[in-house]
């Protein structure tokens, strides 16, 4: 017998459907909510509101479990590379070694990205966010598929769209790098893996054609994209399903996604808590000062990379990465000062009543700026990385909206503003 949930409307009784899903978690279905109570629901910034279902990543919060079509974050990080994490998002299941050979091969045949796209390096300003840079790069990708446009697309001609922009993704990143350090981009060696192709783009010059990435930065950056790869029904998910729920093309579904993630709230906060630990160290590395400020409601500072919406026990992606964090350092025989200061207003925050109290834990952010900055990657870079990882899950959820057939997001509102007024001619106003 299905559950139901009884609300009651000025002495009327409503019943509405309970749902469950796969892991338990339960939901009221209020989707015919307005129809039979002239009612609707307000939950400003979507705190208990599911926008979907959805078969992608599973997340208990409570209990700090981040699971991707039902494979442990944990394991795959572990053991997965970051494009077999990333077919796995895309195709619901882990591929075998032919399907995985496929795959890999599609993606590399289409690495290259129109050489025209340099063209817009001349019109950003020196200087200008990396961020700004991507969002409008990967818009102006799609414009060079114009059938891709078409929002009848076949799957076969959105698998295409899905492999173009998995395989440009790591091109255009690298553009971004080489473009703002003045050199020649170094093309793409489709003999490479993925993450290494990536690197090598990146890190390597064309004046050094023997150049080799270091497999340790190979393996790190495979671990930090794969701790990316999708979040469920995030700020940039849900405005990358928005976006798309309009029928408007991939590419400019997944640049307004980017666009999301920049906020410092959200992916931005990776770049914030480098400056922010910088600004301590330069302070003296007084960590009691700035969790009193983070305390402080009459000063706007927040401990970046510190608290989440849904965790509230514990980021298991921020334990994986604390640990990779040491292991990525004393590889690469660094030490940073900066993952000192770090690690002591970890702890410091974690011994907080006012933490505590909030259940706010470092979160995702808050170890990976380390890890970017000693492999070489400035600040305003930090969060392009977290949009390559997150690539793969922007595409699954927007595919699902799509196959699903999803009707287009159109919240609604409360009004609050001025009733009726009469109109005044400007010659008769005061
Ligand atoms: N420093 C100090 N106080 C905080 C912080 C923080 N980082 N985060 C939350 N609080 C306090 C907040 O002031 C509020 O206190 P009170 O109840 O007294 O008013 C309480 O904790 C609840 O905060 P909230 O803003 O209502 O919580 P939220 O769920 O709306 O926001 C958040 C979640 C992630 C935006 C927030 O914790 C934050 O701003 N953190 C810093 C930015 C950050 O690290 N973002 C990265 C998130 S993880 C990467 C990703 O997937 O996006």
């Amino acid at each position: 017998m299905s559950e139901i949930v009884k609300i009651i409307v000025e002495g009327k009784e409503f019943e509405f459907p309970l749902i469950t899903g796969t892991e338990g978690e339960k939901a009221i279905d209020i989707s015919k909510l307005r129809e039979l109570t002239g009612l609707i629901t307000l939950d400003i910034g979507y705190k208990n509101t599911g926008a979907t279902t959805s078969a992608i990543t599973f997340l208990d919060g409570e209990k700090g479990i981040l699971q991707h079509r039902g494979y442990a974050i944990e394991d795959l990080a572990e053991h997965a590379s970051f494009l077999e994490v990333s077919y796995l998002l895309l195709n619901g299941n882990l591929p075998n070694a032919t399907e995985f050979q496929n795959f890999e091969h599609a993606i590399s045949e289409h690495t290259l990205a129109n050489e025209g796209l340099e063209a817009m390096f001349r019109a950003f300003p020196t200087g200008s966010h990396a961020m700004g840079q991507l969002s409008s790069m990967i818009a102006a990708l799609g414009l060079y598929y114009p059938k891709a446009l078409n929002p009848h697309r076949t799957e076969e001609a959105i698998n295409r769209t899905t492999i173009r922009l998995m395989a440009k993704m790591p091109t255009i990143c690298a553009m971004i790098f080489k473009k703002r350090n003045g050199h020649p981009m170094v093309y793409p060696r489709n003999s490479l893996g993925y993450v290494e192709n990536y690197l090598n783009m990146t890190f390597g010059q064309v004046t050094k054609p023997d150049f080799e990435v270091d497999p340790i930065l190979i393996n790190a950056m495979n671990k930090l994209l794969i701790l990316h790869a999708d979040h469920e029904q995030n700020c940039s998910a849900s405005t990358v399903r928005m976006v798309g729920s309009s029928q408007s093309n991939l590419y400019s579904s997944i640049s307004a996604g980017i666009s999301g993630l920049w906020g410092p709230l959200h992916g931005g906060a990776n770049q914030e808590v480098l400056d922010m630990l910088e600004q301590i160290e330069v302070d003296g590395g007084n960590v009691q000062k700035w969790i009193d400020k983070a305390k402080d409601k009459n000063d706007t500072f927040r401990l970046m990379g510190f608290g989440h919406r849904v965790y509230k026990n514990f980021d298991p992606r921020a334990k994986i990465i604390k640990k990779a964090c040491n292991e990525v350092l004393n590889k690469l025989g660094k030490s940073d000062p900066i993952l000192d200061i770090a690690k002591k207003l970890e702890e410091t925050a974690l011994s907080d009543p006012y933490f505590i109290e909030r259940k706010l834990f470092p979160n995702v952010d808050f170890y990976s700026g380390i890890i970017y900055r000693a492999m070489g990657f400035p600040p305003d870079f930090f969060t392009v990385l977290f949009s390559m990882g997150r690539l793969p899950g922007w595409i699954s959820q927007w595919q699902e909206m799509r196959r699903e057939k999803q009707p287009i997001a159109r919240p609604r509102q409360i009004y609050t503003g001025q009733t009726y007024r009469v109109f005044v001619p400007m010659k008769d106003r005061p």
